[in-house]
């Protein structure tokens, strides 16, 4: 609300104020001479006290939150209803007054979106209306109020409650019980709470009661499984968002009468029960969001069949899970409203054409369905809304011309069409206001300024991730201004569209992924710029909120002036110089990626005051320095990756404070000093790299530290110069490596929603992970020099899948314990001094794929069972060690300690190797979590981030009781 508006409300308020006095001074006898009867004056009185104490609503914005209040409001201004309830008129002349024609008592008090503000309190003089049948105070703000007791004064005349959507709180009073009369109650989005008994007796007594609104009326209780309300005469009822939860109770589909009922938003569970399909008045149905509410087909059918009258059904995120009939469907034709989406729906659409021509809305999205899409569903006369996405719909999308001709809404996304669309027939759905065909296989040719240009109602358009080859001749300077969110990521763009300079409306812009090469040209500095937030005084310059540039041939940025933006990614690109000042201005900024690129100098000391970032990722660019104290409070910074740079110096202790941090990757640069033992304090940190620096000197524990790292799922500390005892009470606090329960969902490490990819040295090689699966445990110490033995504690991290301890100067025994690492793939303790016998308990390790003990001093004979005779190349430089896989044999002493080594020989008579059998095994899982993976075999990686990358196919395989997910790479 800015000052202008405030003073012309005044001014308008004072004006109108005068004007209405003034003419009511005039006219007052032709006024009231209107009329045979007169408003009493005591109820004229209490009418005029209630005024007294509510004031003009001057915040409301009632034309943008009510669409209800628009039509009420019409030209007569803005102001207050009681603006004309003055001592010079009778009070039924007053507006929102009713009176009854023979008594002149106050009957009806319609106050509906009439900009007071107010309190209303038990003394208040609206309750001294005695004949009072109808009260409406709906769309004000009351503010606090409560509905004092006193609403039971009411309790002989009043027939119609309407106090929705006025800010009210507290409890409902008992007394509403009182009010025999009502048929009509509506306390929606309030506030408010209703206790359950309060709730069942109004319910119960509903005999001349025909509508019970109370969506957003907290009455969080399970409901009796029986009360008898069979004398009921509802039509509507709505317990939306009334936190009920238990058994869906089947009282209320004995109402008879109902017409339309909603309790959706709740968390009832069981079956929906048969009665519900025996209403014989039911028009409507909302049942949506109830997650653990289950349908059985036959009801469900019933529902939808001829026989009914049903126009509206939802069932959004309802468990239907079954599959969908294709045959004998014998559907309603007076069917208008049909949601069915996130239902865990299977199946494919009936291919004969359904008679549903009403149909405007229908949602699929988020099922299983499956096959093609039925070419009766894309000619549907009546259809506004459609949406199928995220199913598994496939096949060529035939769209002819006269396909929709009401179509508003199109969203085919994430599905695995195909084809060819014509242009000109999206050109011709003319009412188009999203259209999002991304992640499917659609292959055409488009000319984006065409299209932009025609299609003027668009303000939603996603085309990425399909073989879309979009051109522009950036001649046509013209595009609808409407456009708030443009996705086009992977279309083959070669050029920055110059109709964007013209979308002052943008909010969100994805050009990832496309040819675009050169430099960004000036002008999309201020892209999105001017736009304005509908109906309101508030100026937001700057609107762009994301902005995604990442992995095209850019070299070049202008000063982006987009102070709002929320996301920008520049990440894979050419761009080189210092980092962007502007950035700096950028004070909501969550998440910045600038990876991959040739940025150089400092990080400027800007953020200090910026406590929104959440993730910040500068990794493998020249920049050098030290790392900045840029965090502010660093409130949510969730994940700084600044891997692959040249920074210098120590870290930063005021990274402590960023209690939020998951990820820590300072990998590959040039930081020097000990490991801070602030470090440990950070108990959400899930991943710490800090791998290939100059780090030195014994790893400390700190006292004041109680459990270090007690989060950590991936420790890299490879190739610095530390040194001293492994630090053994890290180990016993690492809690998240211990755990041996699997997540039951695939779950990735993400960093404000975005994936966290990492580069991880496995089975000798460099391998890229383009997401990591929490369930990926890593350890890696190798190439310090650290000395003394290996701390037994380490076989207690059974969830580990990686350790490296390589290259270090450890002595002693190889842990017996180790044989507790059941999850183990990956273990290499080679060049080491580590003595003694290899413990036969690693044998037993039957996820292990690769194993080095080589270049130590370990002694005796191989352990020979399971896969230890694969492993070759694994035990060399160890010259007291014998046994297979080594050439050399075992003297006969230790032949007649460990018999073992004869039935292996015997088996491989028989011809069955065991070599076979656990070499395949071994890849497959070391490969489990996997996701593109890449060698690195240059110096600096090329890594993959795309999130949403539609050409990932995914292979389930199932391993003997554990999940392991296989991503080959498109
Ligand atoms: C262990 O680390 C060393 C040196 O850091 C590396 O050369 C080796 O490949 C790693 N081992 C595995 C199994 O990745
Ligand atoms: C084991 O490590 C040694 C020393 O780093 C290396 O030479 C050898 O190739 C490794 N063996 C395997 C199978 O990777």
């Amino acid at each position: 609300m800015s000052n202008s508006k405030l003073v012309y409300s005044v001014l308008v308020f004072f004006c109108c104020f005068t004007c209405s006095t003034v003419s009511s001074y005039f006219f007052n006898t032709s006024l009231t001479t209107e009329h045979i009867f007169k408003c009493p004056a005591q109820q004229s009185r209490a009418l005029l006290l209630f005024k007294d104490d509510l004031f003009e609503d001057i915040f409301s914005d009632l034309a943008t939150d009510y669409s209800s209040c628009k039509n009420w409001l019409g030209d007569e201004g803005y102001h207050p209803i009681t603006m004309n309830w003055n001592t010079n008129t009778d009070c039924c002349d007053w507006k929102g007054v009713t009176c009854d024609h023979s008594t002149g008592d106050v009957i009806g008090l319609d106050m509906s979106c009439g900009m007071v503000l107010g309190t209303i309190l038990p003394n208040s003089t609206l309750f001294d209306l005695p004949r009072l049948q109808r009260l409406n105070l709906a769309f004000n703000n009351f503010e606090g109020s409560q509905i004092p007791n006193e609403i039971g004064r009411f309790s002989k005349s009043l027939t119609h409650l309407n106090v929705s959507k006025s800010l009210f709180s507290g409890k409902v009073p008992t007394n509403v019980t009182l009010l025999h009369n009502l048929v009509s109650i509506d306390l929606s989005s309030n506030d408010f709470s209703l206790e359950p008994h309060v709730f069942l007796s109004v319910l119960g007594n509903s005999t001349s009661l025909k509508e019970l609104l109370l969506s957003d009326v907290i009455i969080n209780s399970a409901l009796p499984t029986f009360l008898n309300i069979s004398s009921s005469s509802l039509k509507l009822l709505n317990l939306r968002g009334a936190r009920l939860h238990g058994k869906l109770p089947g009282y209320f589909f004995n109402i008879s009468s109902l017409e339309k009922l909603d309790l959706s938003g709740n968390q009832f569970t069981g079956q929906i029960p048969i009665e519900i399909s025996h209403l014989p008045k039911l028009v409507s149905l909302d049942l949506s969001s109830n997650h653990y509410l289950r349908i059985k087909p036959n009801v469900f059918n019933n529902l939808l069949n001829s026989s009914t009258l049903m126009r509206d059904l939802r069932l959004h995120d309802v468990n239907i899970s079954w599959v969908l009939p294709t045959e004998h469907i014998n559907i309603s034709s007076y069917l208008n409203y049909l949601d069915l989406g996130n239902c865990s729906l299977m199946g494919s659409l009936p291919k004969s054409p359904l008679n549903i021509t009403h149909l405007t809305y229908l949602d699929l999205s988020n099922n299983k369905l499956n096959g093609a899409l039925s070419s009766w569903l894309l000619v549907l006369p009546s259809l506004v809304y459609l949406d199928l996405s995220n199913n598994i719909f496939n096949g060529d999308v035939f769209f002819n011309s006269s396909a929709l001709p009401a179509l508003q809404n199109l969203n085919l996304g994430k599905n695995q069409l195909v084809g060819r669309i014509d242009q000109a027939i999206i050109l011709k759905l003319s009412n188009l206001t999203l259209l999002d065909l991304s992640n499917n296989n659609f292959g055409s040719d488009w000319g984006l300024d065409t299209l932009l240009s025609s299609l003027t109602n668009l303000y939603y358009l996603d085309l990425s991730y399909n073989h879309f080859s979009l051109t522009t001749n950036n001649a046509i300077h013209y595009a609808n201004h409407n456009i708030r969110f443009l996705y086009l990521a992977s279309c083959k763009l070669k050029e920055f569209p110059m109709s964007l300079r013209y979308m002052i409306s943008l909010f969100r812009l994805d050009l990832s992924s496309n040819e675009i090469k050169g430099d960004i040209p000036i002008w999309a500095r201020e892209i999105g710029d001017n736009y304005y937030l509908n109906m309101s005084d508030n100026f937001f310059p700057n609107r762009l909120n994301f902005l995604n540039l990442s992995h095209n041939f850019i070299t070049g940025l202008p000063q982006f002036q987009h102070y709002g933006l929320q996301y920008l990614f520049l990440q894979s690109n050419q761009i080189q110089g210092p980092f962007p000042p502007s950035i700096c201005n950028m004070t909501n900024l969550h998440s910045l990626d600038l990876s991959e690129n040739g940025f150089s100098g400092r990080i400027p000391q800007c953020w200090v005051n910026n406590t929104y970032v959440f993730a910040m990722d500068l990794s493998n660019n020249d920049f050098n320095g030290t790392i900045p104290n840029m965090f502010g409070d660093c409130g949510y910074l969730e994940g700084l990756i600044l891997k692959g740079n040249r920074f210098q110096g120590e870290l930063p202790s005021s990274l402590s404070k960023c209690q939020a941090l998951k990820v820590l990757d300072l990998g590959n640069n040039l930081l020097n000093g000990r490991l801070p033992h602030w470090l440990g304090h950070l108990q959400n940190l899930q991943a710490l790299i800090l791998k290939s620096n100059n780090f030195y000197g014994p790893i400390r524990t700190s006292p004041i530290v109680e459990s270090p790292f007690a989060s950590l799922r991936v420790l890299d500390l490879s190739h610095n110069g530390f040194v001293g005892q492994l630090p053994r009470k890290y180990f016993e606090n690492l809690k998240a490596m211990m755990s041996g329960l699997m997540s039951t969902n695939l779950e990735y490490l993400q960093i404000n929603g975005e994936y966290y990819s990492v580069v991880i040295s496995v089975k000798g090689q460099d391998l890229v992970f383009a997401k990591i699966s929490v369930d990926y445990k890593i350890l890696d110490l190798s190439s310090n020099r650290f000395e003394g033995e290996i701390p037994n504690i380490i076989g207690n991290l059974t969830s580990l899948i990686v350790l490296n301890l390589s290259h270090n100067n450890l002595t002693g025994r190889i842990p017996h314990d180790f044989g507790k690492l059941k999850s183990i793939e990956s273990l290499d303790l080679s060049c080491n001094r580590l003595t003694g016998e290899i413990p036969q308990s690693l044998s037993e390790l039957t996820f292990l794929g690769f194993l080095n003990l080589s270049q130590n001093q370990l002694e005796g004979r191989i352990p020979s069972s399971t896969q230890f005779n694969t492993f070759e190349g694994s035990f060399g430089g160890n010259p007291k060690l014998c046994g297979l896989p080594l050439p050399k044999k075992c003297n006969k002493n230790l032949d007649e300690s460990h018999t073992e080594g004869e039935e292996v020989r015997d088996e491989e008579e028989n011809g069955f190797t065991w070599k076979v059998v656990i070499l395949g095994y071994g890849c497959g899982t070391l490969f489990g979590f996997v996701i593109g993976y890449l060698m690195l075999s240059t110096g600096r990686p090329k890594w993959y981030t795309s999130i949403t990358d539609a050409g990932e196919r995914m292979i389930l395989t199932h391993q003997k009781k554990r999940r392991r997910i296989i991503y080959i790479g498109s």
